[in-house]
């Protein structure tokens, strides 16, 4: 388990100021936490065949454009199943005049070959997804061998904080698109289907959302991973 870092300013790049997300969620979600600095560190030194999974309003598109003028041959894929969000997202894309093949589809069946992407993204997205620990199997299954994860979640606190998650997620996924405060996505990556390369738990966020994580993973092979499995009785837990 590698150990948590404290964080790492990249100040390197000038993007163009982000979208005004369309969503209400996306909005609250941009106003109430500066990502910037974290969504650089999702789309840095990117190279291959990329997914942005969830892509909601299109809010890495300025990062993905960056990392496609430092790498040209980068061919850009997300999938996004709320067609508002989707329109939304081509939309930003166009204006960032970004070549990024967009389409309707769910993190639990993705409609990609096995071993397609060298990396895929995901922010803000586990807390949302109906079955998290399926869309971890279908990115494992998508994610080239030598491929990364790469993650940017809030997740489930630690003490009271967590208990109050827990018992106020049944309202706030109802008010809040399908958003469970108490998602322990990070435990659900490093006992599945990746092993992590690195993870740092985010001063950002406001109660009850936090704390956020991001991180990076590799795939394992399925026997590592049945072996882990077996040895965490906790993995299953879903809230
Ligand atoms: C909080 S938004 C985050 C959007 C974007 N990734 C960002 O960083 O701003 C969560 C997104 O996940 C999408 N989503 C919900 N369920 C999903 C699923 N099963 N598979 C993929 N995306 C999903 C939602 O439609 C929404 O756009």
């Amino acid at each position: 388990m590698p150990s948590r870092t404290a964080e790492k300013p990249d100040t390197d790049r000038a993007e163009s100021k982000p979208p005004t997300p369309g969503h209400p969620i996306d909005a609250a979600l941009s106003e109430r936490f500066d990502l910037a600095e974290h969504r650089r560190y999702l789309a840095r030194e990117l190279d291959g065949v990329i997914l942005d999974l969830g892509a909601g309003g299109g809010a890495m598109v300025p990062y993905l454009q960056t990392a496609v003028q430092r790498e040209p041959a980068l061919r850009l894929h997300a999938i996004e199943p709320d067609p508002n969000r989707r329109r939304q997202a081509k939309q930003t894309a166009t204006t960032h005049n970004l070549d990024i093949h967009l389409q309707s589809g769910r993190a639990e069946s993705l409609p990609y070959a096995d071993d397609t992407f060298d990396v895929v993204i995901a922010s803000a997205v586990f807390c949302t997804v109906q079955d998290p620990l399926l869309a971890l199997e279908e990115v494992h299954r998508v994610v080239k061998p030598n491929g990364e994860f790469r993650f940017l979640e809030h997740v489930r606190s630690d003490g009271l904080r967590g208990y109050v998650q827990d018992v106020v997620t049944p309202l706030w996924k109802r008010i809040d698109n399908g958003c469970h405060l108490n998602r322990r996505t990070d435990d659900w990556i490093a006992a599945g289907p990746f092993a992590l390369d690195e993870i740092e738990t985010l001063r950002l966020g406001v109660s009850p959302s936090r704390p956020f994580v991001r991180g990076t993973a590799t795939p394992v092979s399925h026997t590592e991973t049945d072996s882990r499995i077996s040895d965490d009785d906790g993995f299953q837990e879903l809230h």
